[in-house]
């Protein structure tokens, strides 16, 4: 797994993956987004110092992203291409990408999202609080 800063060359498949219906099943906020709104918001994290992401890539393609939400403390969320999940490819890409940061870091897990919470868990987060079916987790 090679991990690089996302750039504008990958903000399709970003799209792609986030309207994916797992992926929008297990986030936060579930509704479809278009491509422009998209597009507009990746242009702006692209230069948002507060927000990292990163791209996961092996010789068959682009794994996955994750994205770290730099603020008092840094939240970390991963999403992974379709095409490769359920390989078990995950840990190999998140445990790379908080290799990167210093300090504590949270995440925010639906309790239905088994495979993310047996990933972050296997990571080193405990969860520490949560309701309504959104587990907080943290790591250090
Ligand atoms: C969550 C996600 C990153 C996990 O990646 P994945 O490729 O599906 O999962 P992996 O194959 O790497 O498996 C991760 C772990 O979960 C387990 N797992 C996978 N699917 C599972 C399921 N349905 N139920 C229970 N455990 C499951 C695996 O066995 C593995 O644990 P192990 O290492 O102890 O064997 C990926 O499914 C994804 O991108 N989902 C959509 C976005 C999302 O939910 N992001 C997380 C929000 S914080």
């Amino acid at each position: 797994m090679r991990l690089r800063r996302a750039t504008e060359a990958d903000c399709v498949d970003l799209w792609r993956w986030r309207n994916d219906p797992v992926t929008r099943a297990m986030s936060r906020t579930s509704d479809e987004v278009d491509l422009a709104a998209h597009t507009a918001w990746f242009r702006g994290a692209l230069l948002n110092p507060s927000i990292t992401l990163l791209i996961g890539e092996t010789d068959d393609g682009k794994v996955g992203m994750v994205r770290f939400d730099h603020r008092d403390e840094t939240e970390v969320s991963i999403n992974l291409n379709p095409a490769f999940r359920g390989q078990g490819l995950s840990m190999a890409l998140l445990g790379q990408a908080l290799e990167s940061v210093a300090g504590a870091v949270f995440a925010e897990i639906k309790d239905e999202n088994a495979a993310s919470r047996r990933l972050f868990e296997r990571a080193g987060f405990r969860r520490i609080g949560g309701g309504q079916g959104l587990g907080r987790y943290r790591r250090g």
